[in-house]
């Protein structure tokens, strides 16, 4: 068997790599450690690259489609890792799950409806229906012993008044890594349903299970849930080619697949491109021992921030997520405004982190961690914070004194 080895540190400068090149204009410095845009720092894996190479063999990049082999990975896969029965004919290329989500919305809803989001959530969810001039419904997550959970009670009330008809239900959660159970999503999408409120489920985090925990396909609750719902997929964030716009979409039912396949077509952009076709054939027929390893190692590093934030910097608490590479911060013990936060972890620990506010409500005193990086990095950025929290409670503790 191949052992991977996510501890290969590769420099990622210079590469246009959204998460180091732009350090300097997202943070206003360059000199810090880039934990922030959710892709990881390990290398693609080869058999990834090798498939790529392979196809620029042929002399000529011209215009291509998806072919069988690729819907059948696809369907292959979602069968033996999701238990879905998904026919390829249920489903569609998408050129990356954002646009999916500008594309449902402006598929599936009119002006002025109704969209609920449940913040805090990745912030596209909060702008694209702001985009598209719908009317963001939030119904914000609730932490509780240090994991989210949904208000299904309000939930229930949003979904009642008649203006709402879409729910952007974000499965695995992003952030805070919460993967929702059968129980919380049968109840979902019965209330959905009974209101006419369609579900947009964004799974593209649901190969990143880590061990102990189980991701559950919004359509493989109920007969119920697959009627009423459209899932939006990628092997971008599970194998680490999220710059190659390689998503795709699924539909049991045969109506919405034709209406959103009809709207992708009118916005010219069903067609995709072949390295995307190439990328993710080669991700679902030959990823399952690299995605078991990853899973292995990203555990680890995140038992290892837990461990370490417990022993070294109690202050801040890691809500430990159940899916991905992203952790949820809880920095509130540090009594620091938000924007003395953001500054903090900029300018005194050097580490570039999503700022909690930008998910939208209950994101103030978080952060949002990206650990897809080797161990070795790992511990340097947990040093820097462990410093940068003494130096703060030291001056903290002298301007005391002084007074
Ligand atoms: C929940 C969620 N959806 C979508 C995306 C991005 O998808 P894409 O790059 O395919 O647009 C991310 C990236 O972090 C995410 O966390």
């Amino acid at each position: 068997m191949y052992n991977y080895n996510f501890n290969e540190i590769i420099d990622r400068t210079g590469s246009n790599c959204l998460k180091k090149d732009k350090l300097h204009e997202r943070f206003g410095r360059s000199d810090i450690i880039p934990m922030w845009v959710a892709d990881m720092d390990f290398k693609t894996p080869d058999f990834i690259l090798n498939a790529i190479s392979e196809r620029c063999k042929h002399a000529i990049l011209g215009y291509s489609f998806a072919g069988d082999e690729y819907y059948a990975a696809i369907t292959h896969w979602l069968a033996q890792r999701h238990h879905l029965d998904v026919q390829s004919a249920m489903t569609g290329f998408l050129p990356g799950i954002v646009p999916g989500l500008a594309l449902s919305v402006g598929c599936f809803s009119k002006p002025s409806d109704k969209v609920i989001v449940q913040p805090p959530v990745y912030p596209p969810f909060v702008f694209v229906p702001q985009h598209n001039n719908r009317r963001l419904v939030c119904n914000p997550l609730m932490l509780k012993n240090g994991r989210f959970e949904m208000n299904i009670t309000q939930f229930r009330e949003f979904c009642s008044d008649a203006r709402t008809t879409m729910f952007l239900l974000c499965n695995p959660h992003n952030p805070g890594g919460r993967c929702w159970t059968e129980t919380e999503l049968a109840k979902i999408a019965e209330i959905c349903a009974e209101n006419n409120v369609m579900v947009v489920s964004d799974e593209i985090h649901s190969d990143l299970v880590l061990p102990g925990h189980k991701h559950t396909a919004f359509a493989s609750v109920s007969e119920t849930a697959r009627q009423n719902s459209i899932t939006l997929m990628a092997p971008s964030k599970t194998f680490n080619i999220p710059g190659l716009g390689s998503s795709f979409y699924f539909s049991h039912n045969a109506e919405l697949k034709k209406r959103f396949a009809s709207f992708l077509k009118k916005s010219e952009l069903a067609e995709g491109n072949i390295f995307a076709f190439v990328a993710t054939q080669a991700a679902f027929e030959n990823g399952e021992e690299w995605r078991r390893q990853l899973l292995v190692y990203i555990d680890a590093n995140i038992r290892f921030v837990d461990n370490y934030l417990k022993q070294h910097i109690p202050q801040i608490k890691a809500i430990v997520p159940e899916a991905s590479f992203l952790i949820w911060l809880d920095c509130r013990e540090m009594r620091l405004s938000q924007h003395d936060l953001v500054s903090f972890f900029i300018n005194k620990a050097r580490l570039a982190l999503n700022d909690g506010l930008s998910f939208g409500e209950g994101g103030e005193g978080f952060m949002r961690m990206n650990v897809g990086c080797s161990r070795v990095i790992l511990q340097k950025a947990l040093e820097q914070l462990k410093e940068a929290v003494h130096q703060i409670q030291l001056s903290q503790f002298l301007s005391t004194e002084s007074n």
